[in-house]
């Protein structure tokens, strides 16, 4: 098979980074999380104490920071300026602040750029919010991963009810659709489902279904 590039969008806690490196590891792919880089940023902006307001500044700090995103032994590990920030970028202060720092038109076309840059090769599977509709609008493979958002925020309160006792499923559930919302109705590549895109409910689905949907889906289009 030739190596083609699959696009996998949708909204917070639809379980799309758990699916991609799943799909990716059985085609023998590589796994881009893009959201991992805009919470790269994020974690930056939180280090350098910089007001959210001053988005120029937060542009400007993106271009001048460098981010990679490197295979490791338990998945895709992030790092800024050489620090391995992997863990870090999924606090709930990173959490908070990063659909803002999305909705910055200078963070996304250079987050954007790197992405294009990473997928030139093809054979990658790339997941995000706008990787159908603005990053890869030729990917081979798109789809639209979604669930209802009760079920996303149990399934976020079952990963964290280990190490965070003291969350409540209605929080989550409050902060799922908050940033839902914020995705949806910015400006600049607003979270949508590409025109061209698989739609998959995974709200009664279980991983590997949902994995081999899209092994499925690869097959019948490439
Ligand atoms: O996927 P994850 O939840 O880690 O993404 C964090 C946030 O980054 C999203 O809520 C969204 O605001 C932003 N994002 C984006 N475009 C992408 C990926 C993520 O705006 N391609």
């Amino acid at each position: 098979m030739e190596p083609f590039n699959i696009a996998i969008d949708g909204p917070a806690g639809a379980g799309k980074s758990t699916i991609a490196r799943l799909v990716a590891e059985r085609l023998g792919f590589i796994y881009v999380d893009t959201g991992a880089m805009y919470r790269a940023v994020t974690w930056k902006v939180l280090q350098l104490n910089l007001p959210s307001e001053q988005m120029e500044q937060i542009g400007h700090t993106a271009e001048m920071m460098q981010i990679e995103l490197k295979r490791g032994n338990a998945g895709q590990q992030v790092f800024v300026d050489g620090a391995d920030v992997t863990n870090e970028i999924r606090l709930p202060a990173v959490t908070n602040l990063v659909s803002h720092v999305a909705s910055i038109g200078r963070v996304r076309e250079l987050l954007v750029h790197k992405q294009q840059q990473m997928a030139t090769s093809k054979g990658v599977v790339m997941d995000g919010r706008d990787i159908g509709t603005h990053v890869l609008p030729d990917a081979e493979v798109k789809i639209f991963l979604t669930a209802s958002v009760r079920e996303r925020a149990e399934r976020r309160f079952r990963e964290l009810t280990q190490s965070h006792p003291e969350l409540k499923l209605e929080t989550l559930e409050a902060d799922i659709a908050r940033r839902d919302k914020l995705d949806q109705e910015r400006e600049i590549s607003p979270l949508v489902r590409a025109e061209d895109a698989v739609l998959l409910d995974s709200t009664s689905m279980g991983i590997n279904e949902v994995v081999d949907s899209i092994l499925q889906i690869c097959r019948n289009k490439v």
